[in-house]
C-alpha cells in the first residue's frame, strides 16, 4: 500500500496539484499580487519548493519557514502530503511511543511509514528512558529525514510515564536523551519543547543550551508551559530569548493563525521556522496562505498588512483582523473529496470516512448547517455517501 510507485497514489497527487493551481489564482486575487512572477523558478503546484529564507537542519534543507506541526490523530500521511504540496517545508509524524517501537508493535511502526511525497519529514518519538528512545530511533531512522523527540506533551497519560512535557522537570535526562541519540543514530536530531513546567519553573533557556551542547540540530518551542495545556496565549518572549542565545535553528510554535501573526512572530523572535498546528486542521490551505502571504509582503514590502478599515496591523493581536483568507465552498469541496480519497488510500474506506468526521467540522466551521452535516457524517461509512453530502455543500 505504501509503495512509492503506486499508480493510484500518483494519480491522487496529480489531482491535488491540479487543485493547488486553482488555489494559486485565488491567492493572487486575495493578495492582489501576481505570484507567478516570483515563483517562476518553482512548480506552481508544489509550493514546498518555494524558497523563502531557507535554512538547514544539519544537512536537511528547509526551503521556507512554514512547518506542519505534529498532531496526534491528525498529522498522518494524507495530512502531510497536503501540507507539503500546499507549502510546508517540513512535516512531522504523529508522536510514536519508543516502547511500542522497540517491542515491534504494528500500530507504532505504522505511524512511522512515509512516502516520498511528504518529505522532508521528522518522525517524532516520545519516551522517558534515554537508551530506549535511542534504540527506538535506530530502528526507524532509515525511514525518517529527522528524528524529533517530544518534550512538551501535556496529556496526563503521557506525563504519568515521565515522558513528553514531564521531561522539562529533568534537564539532565533531556541532555542524556540527546547525547544517546547523537551517539546512536546518523539522522539529524531535534527536540520539541515547551517553555517550562509551569509559570514558576520556566527553564527553556537552560534546556535549550543543554540540548545544543549535546548536539541537537534544531529545537522547536511551543510558547506555553506544560501546566497551561492549550489555555492562554503563546508567549514569544522566551522563544526570542532562546533564539538569540543558541546557534542552532529555532522553530516557534503556538497560535500562528494568520499571515500577519506569522510575520510578526518571525520578525519579533528572529526564529528560523514557524510551526502551524490547530489552525490547519480541516484548513490546510492556510499553509499556502501563510507562505504566499509572506512572499507577497517580502516582495511588496509592507503591503497587505492592513485590516478592512485600512489600519496598519503592527501588533500580534490578530483578533481584530477581519479579512482572513478563505476559499470558496466549491474549492473546499474539491479539496475535501480528495482528502477522503487520500485517507482511503492509506487507511481503507471505513476508517477513512470515520476519521473524516472531525475534519469536516473544522473545514466548514462557521457554516450555518454544520452540525446537521456532521450528524449526517456520523451515520455513513462509504465514500459514495460522503461524496453526496459534500456535493450538497457546493
Ligand atoms: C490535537 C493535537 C495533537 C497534538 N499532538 C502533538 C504531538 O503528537 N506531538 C507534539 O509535539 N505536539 C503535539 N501537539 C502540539 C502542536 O504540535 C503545537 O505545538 C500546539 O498545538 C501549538 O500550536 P498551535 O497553536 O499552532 O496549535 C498537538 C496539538 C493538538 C491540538
Amino acid at each position: 500500500m505504501m509503495s512509492q510507485d503506486n499508480a493510484e497514489l500518483k494519480n491522487l497527487i496529480a489531482k491535488l496539484k491540479k487543485i493547488i493551481k486553482q488555489l494559486l489564482s485565488v491567492l493572487s486575487e486575495f493578495y492582489n499580487f501576481d505570484f507567478k512572477e516570483i515563483i517562476k523558478n518553482f512548480p506552481p503546484d508544489d509550493f514546498s519548493k518555494i524558497s523563502l529564507n531557507a535554512f538547514k537542519i544539519s544537512d536537511v534543507k528547509i526551503n521556507n519557514p512554514i512547518i506542519a506541526a505534529p498532531m496526534a490523530g491528525i498529522s498522518d500521511n494524507a495530512y502531510r502530503i497536503f501540507a507539503k504540496y500546499l507549502g510546508c517545508s517540513l512535516t512531522f509524524s504523529e508522536m510514536v511511543t519508543s516502547y511500542g517501537l522497540i517491542l515491534n508493535h504494528e500500530k507504532s511502526l505504522d505511524i512511522t511509514k512515509l512516502t516520498d511525497f511528504e518529505r522532508p519529514c521528522a518522525i517524532q518519538i516520545f519516551g522517558s528512558d534515554p537508551d530506549i528512545i535511542a534504540n527506538a530511533a535506530s530502528i526507524i531512522e532509515g525511514n525518517a529525514d529527522i528524528i524529533d523527540i517530544n518534550m512538551g506533551c501535556p496529556v496526563p497519560k503521557v506525563l504519568k510515564t515521565k515522558s513528553g512535557g514531564y521531561l522539562l522537570n529533568e534537564p539532565e535526562t533531556i541532555g542524556s536523551i540527546v547525547k544517546k541519540l547523537k551517539e546512536k543514530i546518523k539522522k539529524p536530531v531535534t527536540v520539541k519543547l515547551r517553555v517550562g513546567w509551569d509559570e514558576g519553573k520556566i527553564n527553556i533557556l537552560e534546556i535549550a543550551k543543554i540540548v545544543e551542547n549535546e548536539g541537537a540540530d534544531a529545537i522547536t518551542i511551543h510558547g506555553r508551559t506544560v501546566k497551561q495545556g492549550y489555555s492562554g496565549k503563546a508567549d514569544y518572549e522566551h522563544i526570542k530569548k532562546v533564539k538569540s542565545n543558541v546557534k542552532i535553528p529555532v522553530i516557534a510554535s503556538g497560535d500562528i493563525e494568520s499571515v500577519h501573526k506569522a510575520k510578526w512572530v518571525l520578525d519579533y523572535t528572529g526564529c528560523d521556522g514557524l510551526m502551524v498546528g490547530r489552525a490547519a486542521r480541516g484548513n490546510p490551505w492556510i499553509f499556502s496562505d501563510l507562505l504566499l502571504g509572506l512572499l507577497s509582503t517580502s516582495e511588496n514590502r509592507e503591503a497587505g498588512f492592513k485590516n478592512q478599515s485600512g489600519e496598519s496591523l503592527n501588533n500580534p493581536d490578530i483578533n481584530f483582523i477581519k479579512n482572513y483568507f478563505n476559499i470558496s465552498n466549491n474549492l473546499k469541496v474539491d479539496f475535501m473529496l480528495l482528502y477522503i480519497r487520500f485517507l482511503i488510500y492509506f487507511k481503507g474506506e471505513e476508517r477513512a470516512v470515520k476519521e473524516f468526521r472531525k475534519i469536516i467540522g473544522w473545514a466548514f466551521k462557521g457554516q450555518r448547517d454544520i452540525s446537521s452535516i456532521r450528524n449526517k457524517f456520523f451515520k455513513i461509512n462509504t465514500f459514495a455517501d460522503a461524496e453526496e453530502i459534500l456535493e450538497s455543500l457546493r
